[in-house]
């Protein structure tokens, strides 16, 4: 019976008839244990002379099938390596190279111009509260402003304390506008600030993403008025834009926290249909194009950030960090900003 086990083994052909072998030799009814069973039954004299044919003949058959099931698994191996070989002289794939993203390169540029203007620059949480993104900024509970910032809220469930002991809703930003919070609240005044970044509203098409880009700025000192704003936005936009004939236009508006409140629009030329920005927007051929918000701080804001209004006074703006880039290199659709095609990078000029 060994030799004719030992042959079988070795003439099977794969994995699944080696494991048939297994089962008819070793398992609970195969022909080896049905031989063990018999011991039982046997005189002493027989048991020891038959007992350690019958173990010894298990360990063959054990030993032989766990050697031929070694061999298969190299022989399988040896065979996925031989198809597998690579050429080594075939040319390499070209590799994709990346370069800096045009909003990266924006907020680069920001801080540089600004940091020249004695501007630092701020950071906050995405994830924010809704005492710093609306209440401290003048917008309470009830406020209707609120609702035109198409927020995205988290659960109520995930509701934080405020310092008073009320709920305050969780939230993604809608607006760079907590930092200045925040940074009021840390550091104090005097301070000159700008706070790039991301912010989200529940909004989609060609000129709105869900996420994009916001700078803000904020300046709180003492005697500080609406020239220093003007100047500010001036010479930051001569910078930006490369070019010394950019003109603004200042108008009334309205946002809660900021009092006088501002909408600054640009001068631009009709060149065809392109906007080009520099010049008188009120002269022939040209038009005025709606740029950023901005204003005094509020003397609300001022106080819930724990200053003295008195004291300190202050002005902020906000801007579209997208929407710089995308007017500065002539960009048209916002949302290839977020597809990560490095076609689109390339037709713009970004290339590492
Ligand atoms: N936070 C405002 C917005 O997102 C912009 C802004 C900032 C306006 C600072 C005035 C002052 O709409």
């Amino acid at each position: 019976m060994g030799a004719e086990a030992q042959t079988r083994i070795a003439a099977a052909p794969d994995l699944a008839a080696l494991e048939a072998l297994r089962v008819h030799f070793l398992g609970k009814q195969g022909t080896i244990s049905g031989l063990l069973k018999t011991l039982g039954a046997m005189t002493a004299e027989q048991r020891q002379v038959d007992g350690p044919r019958i173990h010894a003949l298990r360990e063959a058959v054990t030993g032989a099938l766990a050697e031929r099931k070694a061999a298969m698994e190299q022989a399988a191996l040896e065979a996925q390596l031989a198809s597998e070989t690579i050429d080594l002289s075939l040319p390499a794939p070209e590799a994709q190279r990346g370069a800096v993203h045009p909003v990266s390169q924006v907020m680069d540029e920001l801080a540089e111009i600004f940091a020249d203007l004695g501007f630092s620059v701020a950071t906050g949480p995405e994830i924010e509260d809704d005492w710093h993104n609306f209440t401290a900024l003048n917008m309470p509970e009830s406020h209707p402003a609120r609702a035109m910032h198409d927020t995205f809220y988290f659960p109520n469930q995930l509701a934080v304390a405020g310092d008073d002991g009320s709920p305050r809703r969780m939230l993604l930003r809608t607006h760079t506008s907590p930092v200045q919070v925040r940074t009021m609240m840390s550091q104090g005044a005097p301070l000159r600030i700008i706070a790039p970044g991301r912010v989200y509203r529940s909004d989609s098409d060609a000129t709105h993403t869900p996420m994009f880009h916001q700078v803000e700025g904020l300046v709180i000192d003492r005697d500080i008025h609406l020239g220093h704003l003007k100047w500010t936005l001036e010479t930051f936009l001569k910078a930006f834009f490369e070019r010394d004939d950019i003109v603004l236009r200042l108008r009334p508006s309205y946002f809660p926290f900021t009092e006088p409140s501002i909408e600054v629009d640009v001068g631009f030329a009709l060149e065809g249909t392109r906007r080009v920005l520099g010049g008188d927007g009120d002269a022939p051929g040209h038009g005025w194009m709606e740029l950023l918000g901005s204003g005094m701080v509020n003397r609300n804001v001022i106080s819930a950030c724990g200053l003295d209004p008195e004291e300190w006074q202050g002005f902020a703006f906000g801007v579209g960090v997208d929407r710089l880039a995308m007017l500065k290199y002539g960009m048209d659709d916002l949302r290839a900003f977020f597809d990560g095609d490095l076609r689109w990078l390339r037709h713009y000029g970004f290339s590492a």
